[in-house]
């Protein structure tokens, strides 16, 4: 096959996509096949169109290439590519967007409210603790945790550095006490399977962009030590996510656990349809696990692409 690893990109996520990028590329090229690397500027189109490739390889990571802008662009050129499509990119980018799509499901979100970013220095929006993200950024990239004692990172004041500064709305959720996990979903030729649960635990901290991409700074725990009933939970959630937004390739969904409050205290942040491919990512991981390595995934997905 022609394949033409789109990656980089303009979104705070560029250094990452370069890593996915990177890794499938050299994947691809180690099982023979011809690899056409594209990093994404606003002649896209016309150098996708130049290298005529069988598919794209989407290795993007944020905004435009996780949101529906790229999808919409390769379905209008007639390419096709990797991961979801342009609906399910457009909702499931959107944190609050994706849970309109779940929660009347069944999915266990929290609770949110988008807030103006200027209003926070007048009121909380919650009662504290609660966390500030953007709806439509990944990595962890402009998340704080704001505490009654001192927040994580950032005071909340016009003049400290917070996601305030960067992002005009944010979204407000409690904050979930507990524990970080993780389930991907990956498209089978004889449908999706939900691969394994991850526990991530990072050294210090919460599990951010830093403690995401360094090595040493947070264990995998995969699979995950917790009871039978919540990794089952999990995974069909993570199932019953991918399907519902109408997911294609691989997703992953990823969860909070309280575990003070058993099944109660199970709660997905989000589903994300790009998930990192890098060294570290957890996707390749859960797929060691289950007994594929990083090029059968690849080749999984990009089979999912031409089905
Ligand atoms: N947003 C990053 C790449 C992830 O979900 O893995
Ligand atoms: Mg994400």
């Amino acid at each position: 096959l022609h394949v033409a690893v789109l990656m980089g990109g303009w979104a705070n996520e560029r250094p990452v996509s370069l890593m996915s990028g990177e890794g499938v590329a050299k994947a691809l090229e180690e099982r023979g096949h011809r690899v056409t690397r594209i990093d994404m500027d606003r002649t896209v189109a016309a150098r996708i169109a130049e290298a005529a490739p069988d598919v794209v390889f989407n290795a993007l990571h944020g905004v435009p290439g996780e949101d529906g802008t790229v999808q919409g662009m390769l379905d209008l050129m007639g390419v096709p590519y990797t991961h979801s499509g342009l609906a399910t990119s457009v909702i499931a980018i959107d944190k609050q967007l994706t849970k309109q799509a779940l929660v009347p499901h069944g999915v266990p979100m929290p609770g949110g409210r988008i807030v103006k970013s200027a209003d926070l220095f007048e009121r909380d929006p919650l009662p504290r603790p609660y966390v500030l993200k953007p709806v439509n950024e990944g990595s962890s990239v402009g998340v704080a945790i704001v505490t009654e004692g001192g927040n994580y990172g950032h005071p909340i004041a016009p003049d400290a550095k917070g996601p305030w500064q960067d992002f005009a709305e944010l979204l407000a959720e409690p904050y979930i006490k507990g524990r970080e996990m993780t389930s991907a979903v990956v498209d089978f030729a004889d449908g999706p399977r939900a691969l394994a649960v991850t526990e991530l635990k990072p050294k210090s901290g919460f599990y951010d962009f830093d403690a995401k991409y360094t090595d040493g700074m947070t264990d995998h725990i995969c699979p995950a030590e917790i009871p039978e009933n919540i990794r089952d939970l999990c995974l069909e959630i993570a199932l019953k996510a991918h399907k519902l937004l109408g997911c294609r390739g691989t997703s992953r969904t990823d969860f909070r656990w309280d575990e003070e409050q058993g099944e109660e205290g199970l709660f997905v942040l989000e589903t994300n349809t790009q998930p990192g491919m890098t060294p570290l990512s957890l996707v390749p991981e859960q797929a060691r696990h289950a007994g594929m390595d990083y090029g059968e995934l690849v080749e999984t997905i990009i089979a999912a692409a031409l089905r």
